[in-house]
Protein backbone atom coordinates (compact mmCIF):
# COMPACT_ATOMS: atom_id res chain seq x y z
CA UNK A 1 0.00 0.00 0.00
CA UNK A 2 1.30 3.54 -1.29
CA UNK A 3 1.69 6.52 1.26
CA UNK A 4 -0.41 9.74 -0.19
CA UNK A 5 2.96 10.94 -0.33
CA UNK A 6 4.06 8.47 -2.37
CA UNK A 7 1.08 8.33 -4.69
CA UNK A 8 1.22 12.44 -4.73
CA UNK A 9 5.28 12.10 -5.96
CA UNK A 10 3.68 9.48 -9.00
CA UNK A 11 0.84 11.95 -9.87
CA UNK A 12 4.04 14.96 -9.88
CA UNK A 13 6.05 12.59 -12.28
CA UNK A 14 3.28 12.53 -14.87
CA UNK A 15 2.94 16.40 -14.57
CA UNK A 16 6.27 16.89 -15.31
CA UNK A 17 5.92 14.75 -18.34
CA UNK A 18 2.50 16.30 -19.53
CA UNK A 19 4.09 19.82 -19.66
CA UNK A 20 6.77 18.51 -22.09
CA UNK A 21 3.99 18.62 -24.54
CA UNK A 22 3.37 22.34 -24.24
CA UNK A 23 4.89 24.52 -26.34
CA UNK A 24 5.57 28.16 -26.69
CA UNK A 25 2.50 30.23 -27.43
CA UNK A 26 0.55 27.95 -26.45
CA UNK A 27 -3.63 28.19 -24.89
CA UNK A 28 -3.60 25.50 -22.14
CA UNK A 29 -7.00 24.39 -20.62
CA UNK A 30 -5.66 23.88 -16.50
CA UNK A 31 -7.47 21.02 -14.61
CA UNK A 32 -8.23 20.99 -11.11
CA UNK A 33 -6.78 18.74 -8.58
CA UNK A 34 -3.93 17.26 -6.79
CA UNK A 35 -2.73 15.95 -9.81
CA UNK A 36 -3.44 19.33 -11.84
CA UNK A 37 -1.74 21.57 -9.41
CA UNK A 38 1.73 20.07 -10.25
CA UNK A 39 0.79 20.43 -13.98
CA UNK A 40 -0.08 24.43 -13.24
CA UNK A 41 3.03 24.85 -10.88
CA UNK A 42 5.52 23.10 -13.56
CA UNK A 43 3.90 25.45 -16.19
CA UNK A 44 4.18 28.16 -14.12
CA UNK A 45 8.68 27.85 -14.09
CA UNK A 46 8.21 27.80 -17.47
CA UNK A 47 6.42 30.92 -18.06
CA UNK A 48 9.01 31.94 -15.64
CA UNK A 49 11.76 30.48 -17.88
CA UNK A 50 10.77 33.12 -20.50
CA UNK A 51 7.96 30.13 -22.62
CA UNK A 52 4.64 32.69 -23.40
CA UNK A 53 1.21 30.87 -22.54
CA UNK A 54 -2.45 31.76 -21.89
CA UNK A 55 -4.38 29.44 -19.65
CA UNK A 56 -8.14 28.56 -19.00
CA UNK A 57 -8.69 27.62 -15.71
CA UNK A 58 -11.26 24.89 -14.67
CA UNK A 59 -12.09 26.36 -11.27
CA UNK A 60 -11.49 29.33 -9.09
CA UNK A 61 -8.79 27.05 -7.31
CA UNK A 62 -6.96 26.66 -10.08
CA UNK A 63 -7.22 30.31 -11.70
CA UNK A 64 -5.42 31.29 -8.48
CA UNK A 65 -2.93 29.05 -8.57
CA UNK A 66 -2.09 29.75 -12.37
CA UNK A 67 -2.23 33.60 -11.33
CA UNK A 68 0.31 33.18 -8.59
CA UNK A 69 2.47 31.37 -10.94
CA UNK A 70 2.36 33.86 -13.15
CA UNK A 71 0.02 32.03 -15.65
CA UNK A 72 -1.98 34.53 -18.16
CA UNK A 73 -5.36 33.55 -17.78
CA UNK A 74 -8.15 34.21 -21.11
CA UNK A 75 -11.85 35.43 -19.61
CA UNK A 76 -14.64 33.25 -19.80
CA UNK A 77 -16.11 34.95 -22.37
CA UNK A 78 -13.55 34.25 -24.82
CA UNK A 79 -13.76 32.21 -28.02
CA UNK A 80 -10.95 30.07 -26.78
CA UNK A 81 -8.98 27.97 -28.76
CA UNK A 82 -7.01 25.79 -26.65
CA UNK A 83 -3.99 23.84 -27.99
CA UNK A 84 -4.20 21.48 -25.38
CA UNK A 85 -5.94 20.56 -21.97
CA UNK A 86 -4.42 18.67 -18.72
CA UNK A 87 -6.49 17.37 -16.32
CA UNK A 88 -6.44 14.71 -13.67
CA UNK A 89 -9.09 12.01 -13.36
CA UNK A 90 -10.89 9.42 -10.63
CA UNK A 91 -10.86 6.49 -12.52
CA UNK A 92 -9.81 5.57 -15.97
CA UNK A 93 -11.01 2.43 -17.59
CA UNK A 94 -8.96 0.49 -20.88
CA UNK A 95 -10.44 2.60 -23.24
CA UNK A 96 -9.22 5.21 -21.48
CA UNK A 97 -12.67 6.02 -20.68
CA UNK A 98 -12.74 8.04 -17.49
CA UNK A 99 -14.85 9.59 -14.03
CA UNK A 100 -14.45 12.95 -13.48
CA UNK A 101 -15.45 15.25 -10.59
CA UNK A 102 -14.17 14.20 -7.24
CA UNK A 103 -13.65 17.78 -6.69
CA UNK A 104 -16.96 18.73 -8.24
CA UNK A 105 -15.38 20.91 -11.43
CA UNK A 106 -16.54 18.15 -13.88
CA UNK A 107 -18.96 20.60 -15.81
CA UNK A 108 -16.09 23.70 -16.33
CA UNK A 109 -13.49 20.20 -16.54
CA UNK A 110 -15.71 19.03 -19.95
CA UNK A 111 -16.26 22.49 -21.51
CA UNK A 112 -12.44 23.10 -21.23
CA UNK A 113 -11.47 19.55 -22.47
CA UNK A 114 -14.39 19.47 -25.10
CA UNK A 115 -12.77 23.00 -26.44
CA UNK A 116 -8.86 21.86 -26.60
CA UNK A 117 -7.44 20.19 -29.61
CA UNK A 118 -5.72 17.59 -27.50
CA UNK A 119 -6.71 16.32 -24.14
CA UNK A 120 -4.04 14.93 -21.86
CA UNK A 121 -5.47 13.05 -18.86
CA UNK A 122 -2.74 12.28 -15.73
CA UNK A 123 -3.09 9.67 -13.35
CA UNK A 124 -0.84 7.58 -10.83
CA UNK A 125 -1.20 3.97 -11.43
CA UNK A 126 -4.23 3.04 -8.66
CA UNK A 127 -6.69 4.99 -10.56
CA UNK A 128 -6.24 2.89 -13.93
CA UNK A 129 -9.73 0.19 -13.70
CA UNK A 130 -10.70 -2.74 -15.51
CA UNK A 131 -14.48 -0.93 -15.65
CA UNK A 132 -15.45 2.90 -14.49
CA UNK A 133 -17.88 2.36 -10.86
CA UNK A 134 -17.04 0.76 -7.85
CA UNK A 135 -15.06 1.59 -5.71
CA UNK A 136 -15.49 5.35 -7.02
CA UNK A 137 -19.31 6.75 -7.18
CA UNK A 138 -20.02 9.11 -10.35
CA UNK A 139 -20.41 12.12 -9.80
CA UNK A 140 -23.58 13.75 -11.75
CA UNK A 141 -24.41 18.06 -11.77
CA UNK A 142 -27.86 18.75 -11.10
CA UNK A 143 -29.92 22.04 -11.20
CA UNK A 144 -30.76 23.27 -7.59
CA UNK A 145 -34.66 23.18 -8.46
CA UNK A 146 -36.23 20.00 -8.15
CA UNK A 147 -33.02 18.10 -7.26
CA UNK A 148 -35.04 15.55 -5.52
CA UNK A 149 -36.91 14.60 -8.21
CA UNK A 150 -33.85 14.65 -10.66
CA UNK A 151 -32.17 12.56 -7.90
CA UNK A 152 -35.30 9.77 -8.35
CA UNK A 153 -34.92 9.50 -11.89
CA UNK A 154 -31.27 9.09 -11.79
CA UNK A 155 -32.30 6.46 -9.34
CA UNK A 156 -34.60 4.45 -11.40
CA UNK A 157 -32.19 4.63 -14.57
CA UNK A 158 -29.20 3.41 -12.85
CA UNK A 159 -30.85 1.01 -9.97
CA UNK A 160 -28.23 2.60 -8.13
CA UNK A 161 -28.33 4.47 -5.01
CA UNK A 162 -27.99 8.17 -5.41
CA UNK A 163 -26.36 10.60 -2.42
CA UNK A 164 -26.39 14.53 -2.53
CA UNK A 165 -22.92 15.73 -1.84
CA UNK A 166 -22.60 17.77 1.30
CA UNK A 167 -19.83 19.67 2.45
CA UNK A 168 -19.81 21.25 6.25
CA UNK A 169 -23.27 19.79 6.23
CA UNK A 170 -24.62 21.28 3.76
CA UNK A 171 -24.81 20.48 0.02
CA UNK A 172 -22.01 21.14 -1.67
CA UNK A 173 -22.64 23.70 -4.43
CA UNK A 174 -20.35 24.01 -7.73
CA UNK A 175 -18.89 27.19 -9.08
CA UNK A 176 -21.75 27.31 -11.23
CA UNK A 177 -24.27 27.35 -8.56
CA UNK A 178 -25.39 23.54 -8.89
CA UNK A 179 -25.60 20.65 -6.49
CA UNK A 180 -23.81 17.45 -7.12
CA UNK A 181 -24.92 13.94 -6.32
CA UNK A 182 -22.83 11.01 -6.33
CA UNK A 183 -24.70 7.62 -7.47
CA UNK A 184 -22.94 4.73 -6.70
CA UNK A 185 -22.98 1.83 -9.51
CA UNK A 186 -21.44 -1.71 -9.03
CA UNK A 187 -19.87 -1.12 -12.53
CA UNK A 188 -20.73 0.87 -15.74
CA UNK A 189 -20.17 -1.85 -18.19
CA UNK A 190 -21.59 1.01 -21.28
CA UNK A 191 -20.45 4.87 -20.28
CA UNK A 192 -21.43 6.45 -23.89
CA UNK A 193 -25.04 4.94 -23.35
CA UNK A 194 -25.45 5.55 -19.63
CA UNK A 195 -23.86 9.58 -20.86
CA UNK A 196 -26.60 9.97 -22.93
CA UNK A 197 -29.35 8.44 -21.14
CA UNK A 198 -28.10 10.84 -18.02
CA UNK A 199 -28.18 13.63 -20.10
CA UNK A 200 -32.04 13.18 -21.22
CA UNK A 201 -33.13 13.58 -17.41
CA UNK A 202 -34.65 17.07 -17.11
CA UNK A 203 -32.14 18.93 -14.59
CA UNK A 204 -29.03 16.60 -15.39
CA UNK A 205 -26.72 19.27 -16.38
CA UNK A 206 -23.32 17.47 -16.56
CA UNK A 207 -22.45 14.14 -15.62
CA UNK A 208 -18.56 13.12 -14.76
CA UNK A 209 -18.47 10.86 -17.67
CA UNK A 210 -15.64 11.69 -20.23
CA UNK A 211 -16.40 9.04 -22.81
CA UNK A 212 -14.30 8.97 -25.85
CA UNK A 213 -12.12 12.46 -24.91
CA UNK A 214 -8.78 11.55 -24.28
CA UNK A 215 -5.91 11.30 -26.51
CA UNK A 216 -2.85 10.60 -24.26
CA UNK A 217 -3.01 8.97 -20.88
CA UNK A 218 -0.09 9.57 -18.75
CA UNK A 219 0.04 7.74 -15.79
CA UNK A 220 2.87 7.77 -12.79
CA UNK A 221 3.67 4.55 -11.30
CA UNK A 222 6.19 3.42 -9.20
CA UNK A 223 8.32 2.08 -12.11
CA UNK A 224 8.22 5.29 -13.82
CA UNK A 225 6.15 7.08 -16.18
CA UNK A 226 4.09 5.50 -18.53
CA UNK A 227 2.37 7.17 -21.89
CA UNK A 228 -0.76 5.65 -23.58
CA UNK A 229 -1.56 7.79 -26.68
CA UNK A 230 -5.43 7.05 -27.20
CA UNK A 231 -8.21 7.76 -30.00
CA UNK A 232 -11.19 10.21 -29.81
CA UNK A 233 -14.26 8.18 -30.20
C1 LIG B 1 -11.97 17.44 -10.11
C2 LIG B 1 -11.48 16.28 -10.89
C3 LIG B 1 -10.08 15.82 -10.62
O1 LIG B 1 -9.37 15.83 -11.81
C4 LIG B 1 -10.11 14.44 -10.07
O2 LIG B 1 -10.94 14.44 -8.91
C5 LIG B 1 -8.72 13.93 -9.71
O3 LIG B 1 -8.24 14.64 -8.62
P1 LIG B 1 -6.79 14.41 -8.02
O4 LIG B 1 -5.80 14.75 -9.08
O5 LIG B 1 -6.74 15.32 -6.83
O6 LIG B 1 -6.69 12.96 -7.62
O7 LIG B 1 -12.14 15.70 -11.70
O8 LIG B 1 -13.31 17.73 -10.42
Amino acid sequence: MMSNQDLDSLKKAAALTAVEFVCDGMVVGLGTGSTAKHMVMALGEKVRAGMRLRGVPTSMETALLARQQGITLLDADNVWVIDVAIDGADQVDPHFNLIKGGGGALLKEKIVAASAKQFIVLVDHTKRVPVLGGAFPLPIEVIPFGWGSTAREIEALTKSPVVLRERNGAPFKTESGNMIVDVHLARIDSPRELEIALHLIPGVVETGLFVGRTDLLIVGTPNGVESYPATRT
